[in-house]
């Protein structure tokens, strides 16, 4: 059934007050098709798919269809001595299907934990922390075409994933709904502790034991001490990328900020790029905590732009095109956004 004007202020974790002409809610591929036949009669300007509403940000009303992908399930395809095929619901909750895979002994996404919203948006931007990336344990997904009302199969390669990117984000954008993923799990678990703070925050859990929920307690652990939690202050995590520069501009930038961190694509100089903490940026630039009205800048994550309760969506956004503006002015290096501006 779709309703009318719908406030999303509960549906997006930046809590901004906008409504919806039409709201909906799905839980199944047949219900979907319903839906968009229903959505062709009654001719809204435009349809938005949402999970968990993580990583959006309402600007305005949106004069158009939101449907709420609530697809359920998490399926065993197939299980033999080295890996599981785990096919898993679009909107099942990522963290809780984190879970359940460690309860499984399932190992693969530990790195992974506490990243809000669904399984659905994973692929979507090639979610990523702690040394992991979605690309390294999907199998496979289904989505269904909005126009051929038909659903097709992606392999891993067909999806072009890319650092927080994949087809969904760009050439197939607003094409597809993502109704299930399945990903190849390891029964024997290759541990990632390379991301330096993971070790230290084993060590101060006194945890001699690796195991992937180890990694995972200490993952949650890092996560809580920097990044705000959504139910107390509004945002959407990294509201940019962190960009990558050409070595010869990191050389010269590094002559008159040598402390200016970066990280190496490859060992060759000549093959490298070089990624730059965007949080270091915007820090340098005095953003960091800076607050105007209810939108600012959290004050120990200066990545992270934040809703203190009434700010409009359009207020955050003129706040990251300042940020822009003035990274741009002081490094020459523009920072693109992350989070999907609706
Ligand atoms: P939504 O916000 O609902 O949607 C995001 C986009 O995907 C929209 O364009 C929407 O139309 C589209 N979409 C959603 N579902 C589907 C579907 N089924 N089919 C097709 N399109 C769809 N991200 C990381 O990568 N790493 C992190 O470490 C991380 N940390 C975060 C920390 C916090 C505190 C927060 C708030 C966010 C963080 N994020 C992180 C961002 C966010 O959690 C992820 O991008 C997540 O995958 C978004 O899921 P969602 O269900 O909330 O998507
Ligand atoms: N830094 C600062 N000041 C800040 C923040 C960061 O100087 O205020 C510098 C520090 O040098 C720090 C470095 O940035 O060592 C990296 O910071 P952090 O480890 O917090 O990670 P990040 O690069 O800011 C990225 C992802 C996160 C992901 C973490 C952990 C992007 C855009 N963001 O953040 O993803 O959780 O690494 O792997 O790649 C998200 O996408 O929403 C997200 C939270």
């Amino acid at each position: 059934m779709i309703s009318s004007n719908v406030s999303l202020k509960k549906y997006n974790t930046f809590g901004i007050e906008v409504l919806a002409k039409g709201f909906a809610s799905f839980s199944s591929v047949e219900n979907l098709h319903t839906l968009i036949d229903e959505h062709a009669q009654f001719n809204y300007e435009a349809l938005l798919i949402l999970g968990g509403g993580s990583n959006v940000l309402f600007t305005h009303n949106f004069n158009g269809l939101v449907l709420k992908n609530n697809i359920d399930g998490i399926k065993v395809m197939h299980d033999d001595d080295t890996h599981v095929l785990v096919q898993v619901g679009a909107g099942v909750n990522w963290h809780a299907f984190v879970l359940h895979c460690i309860e499984n002994n399932w190992a693969g996404v530990e790195n992974l934990s506490l990243i809000p919203g669904n399984v659905g948006a994973s692929p979507l931007q090639n979610i990523g922390a702690y040394g992991v990336e979605l690309k390294d344990v999907f199998y496979a997904l289904d989505a269904f075409h909005l126009y051929e009302k038909t659903t097709v199969k992606f392999t891993r390669s067909d999806c072009a994933f890319g650092y927080r990117e994949s087809v969904f984000k760009g050439k197939f954008k607003n094409q597809f709904v993502i109704t299930s993923v399945t990903f190849k799990l390891n029964k024997t678990p290759i541990f990632n502790i390379s991301y330096g703070a993971i070790a230290q925050a084993l060590e101060l859990m006194k945890i001699s034991t690796l195991s992937i929920k180890a990694i995972s307690d200490a993952v949650i652990s890092i996560r809580q001490s920097k990044l705000p939690d959504p139910a107390i202050i509004g945002n959407a995590g990294s509201f940019f990328k962190n960009p990558t520069i050409a070595v010869k501009q990191y050389e010269h930038l590094k002559a008159d900020y040598p402390e200016m961190p970066g990280y190496f694509s490859s060992k060759d100089d000549a093959l490298a790029q070089v990624k730059i903490p965007a949080g270091w940026l915007i820090e340098q630039c005095g953003y960091k905590g800076f607050r105007k009205g209810d939108a600012g800048v959290y004050k120990l994550q200066a990545l992270v732009l934040v809703n203190y309760g009434q700010a409009t969506g359009f207020e955050i956004f003129e706040l990251s095109t300042e940020i822009i503006a003035s990274v741009l002015q002081r490094f020459g290096i523009g920072l693109e956004r992350e989070v999907n501006v609706i």
